[in-house]
């Protein structure tokens, strides 16, 4: 499959990474695609392009730019290019000052929902944003496993990246409804780092316990 990743950071290379490894083919989108000269040259000439170029040829596409930034990300991948395909949205909209973050739309809105807003076309699933790159895929965690959940309007783009997420080593996930469930998935983003950072206890991730 086609994969785009809308990022160059380190979620995007992470992720990037492993759908290479899965046997898709990956582009990552930047503003500054010349910033990933070193992803390139691991990954090839065609792995990275402008977020235009990669929202438009991407089949499957996934949100990796800064939370707070999506809609900008959007328009910079040209909201038509997203109509119809499904968009992992893997992104956090934290606002960091002193101390514990704070979340940049507060409870009653929500990052994945402004990014469903943005792009109604596409089939937006939140997930993986309770778990810091380094345990989206494969995830090790002492204790595990851990749960990982999707929230998002069409049931058809859930079954797809739950899938997904069965090659990512995720197993079990749980499927938390409409789009408005990011607000409590992005919630768990401060909750992790206020018990994460402290504790120096980066791989820590969440489980359900039913
Ligand atoms: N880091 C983690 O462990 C972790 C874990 C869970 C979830 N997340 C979430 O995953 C997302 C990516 O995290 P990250 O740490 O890899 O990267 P990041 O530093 O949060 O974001 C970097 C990306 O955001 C894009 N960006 C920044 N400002 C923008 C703007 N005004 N318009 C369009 N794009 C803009 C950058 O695009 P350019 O390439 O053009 O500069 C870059 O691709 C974030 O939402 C984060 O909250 C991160």
């Amino acid at each position: 499959m086609k994969v785009r990743v809308i990022g160059s950071g380190s979620v995007a290379r992470s992720l990037g990474r492993c759908f290479t490894a899965r046997g898709d083919e990956v582009m990552l989108g930047s503003r500054s695609p010349e910033k990933l000269e070193e992803w390139r040259s691991e990954s090839g000439e065609e792995s990275a392009g402008t977020m235009a170029e990669a929202a438009a040829h991407g089949e499957l596409l996934v949100m990796a730019a800064k939370g707070t930034e999506v809609e900008s990300a959007v328009a910079e991948g040209g909201a038509e290019s997203f109509d119809g395909k499904v968009l992992m949205d893997v992104t956090n909209p934290p606002v960091f000052g002193e101390g514990v973050p704070t979340l940049a739309w507060g409870t009653t809105d929500s990052g994945g929902e402004r990014l469903q807003r943005a792009v109604l076309g596409a089939k937006v699933v939140k997930t993986l944003n309770i778990v810091n790159a380094g345990q989206m895929v494969d995830p090790e965690v002492p204790n595990g496993p851990a749960t990982m959940f999707v929230a998002g309007e069409d049931e058809e783009a859930k079954a797809e990246v739950t899938g997904i997420l069965g090659d990512f080593g995720w197993s079990g996930v749980i499927d938390l409804g409409g789009i408005e469930a990011a607000r409590e998935l992005e919630s768990l983003c401060v909750l992790w780092v206020r018990y994460a950072v402290p504790a120096h206890d980066f791989g820590a991730a969440f489980r359900l316990l039913r």
